[in-house]
């Protein structure tokens, strides 16, 4: 039995023998494993690692400064942040089909991400956040055992064409250990004990085509979601509803229905709001979230986002819904 110091002595020591002095890339997604991933070869190697940033605007509010914040400036990682939101809003411009933007924004994070690393030809390696639950999956996928219903790009996929060795320092662990692993890295709590964010993040919660102006307005009233959700705290347990929930986001719908504001008639668009108990993301039951508080989010979309006038909440189990709607 291992300690956690222990564990990240053992880790740091590995990755030193593995990469020498060599140069490091890592695809920084803001992600649980990508960032503890990060944190502990930084531990390793220092300034032999380079982490890319993608900002593909469809990232949650703010998600880039709290990286940069953790990342570059409060752990002295060296993190390059590419503004490459106007490329993916223009690829995905005109873009309905879920599959087809999940491909989309697969593909253009390969080659943001490839362009970045052609700029530091010295590196070696590639680093990656995979955990054991990523390498059973894709061994079930080659057998052709798992059945795909979506198909998921996650940042750091290993383009075939980059002739870098890949370093996978988390590969034997569980997710429990990878965020005990990051709160022993010094990584904030409220980091490591994210909820999941999918790969091709707001694009798939903006239902059709991803427009800026779906994407603003989707972002400003998730954050007002999650910071409800984290305010309110449950008397019974003592625990906020977003420790209370496994997956908690707000979706875009791109209708228009029609309200009153005052003297005036509204008539603008809907949001949904999502939030699932889950042990496995493979079957789930919608979050039986307080009256009040959905109350409270509803209100609060409603006034201070312009542009959004109704609110609904998602009482679907899955199956047979999924827990994102794309
Ligand atoms: P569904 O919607 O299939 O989601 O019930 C199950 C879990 O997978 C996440 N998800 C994705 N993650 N890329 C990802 O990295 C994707 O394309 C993707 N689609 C769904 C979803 O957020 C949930 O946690």
């Amino acid at each position: 039995s291992w300690t956690m110091p222990n564990y990240i002595d053992v880790a740091v020591a590995k990755i030193r023998e593995q990469v020498g002095s060599d140069e490091v890339i890592l695809g920084l997604s803001g992600g649980v494993d990508s960032s503890v991933a990060a944190a502990l070869i930084h531990r390793a190697i220092g300034n032999q690692l380079t982490c890319v940033f993608v900002d593909n605007g469809l990232l949650r509010l703010n998600e880039g400064k709290q990286v940069m914040a953790t990342f570059a400036e409060h752990l002295g990682v060296k993190v390059i942040h590419v503004d490459a939101s106007a490329q993916f809003m223009g690829h995905l411009a005109g873009v309905t089909d879920p599959e087809a933007k999940r491909k989309i924004i697969g593909r253009e994070f390969v080659e943001v991400f490839q362009a970045e690393s052609a700029k530091l030809p010295s590196a070696k390696w590639l680093a990656q956040g995979t955990i054991y639950p990523d390498v059973i999956e894709s061994a079930g996928a080659k057998t052709g055992k798992a059945h795909t219903i979506k198909s998921h790009h996650n940042v750091g996929g290993l383009p075939e064409t980059m002739k870098l060795s890949l370093l996978e320092p988390l590969r034997e662990l569980f997710k429990d250990e990878v965020r005990e692993l990051g709160v022993a890295l010094g990584l904030a709590p409220e980091l490591v004990y994210r909820h999941p964010f999918p790969g091709p993040g707001l694009g798939v919660r903006i239902l059709g085509e991803v427009k800026q102006e779906y994407a603003d307005l989707l972002r400003f009233a998730d954050a007002i979601f999650i910071e409800e959700l984290r305010a309110a705290v449950d008397e019974k347990t003592g625990k906020n509803w977003y420790e209370l929930t496994s997956q908690a986001f707000v979706v875009f719908l791109p209708v228009k229905s029609v309200g009153v504001m005052g003297d005036g008639r509204t008539y603008d668009y809907v949001v949904a709001l999502r939030a699932v108990v889950t042990s496995d993301f493979m079957t789930a039951k919608w979050a039986e979230l307080p009256y009040d508080l959905l109350g409270k989010v509803s209100n609060r979309i409603i006034n201070e986002v312009k542009g959004i006038n109704r609110v609904v909440y998602d009482v679907s189990g899955k199956p047979p819904a999924t827990i994102e709607w794309e």
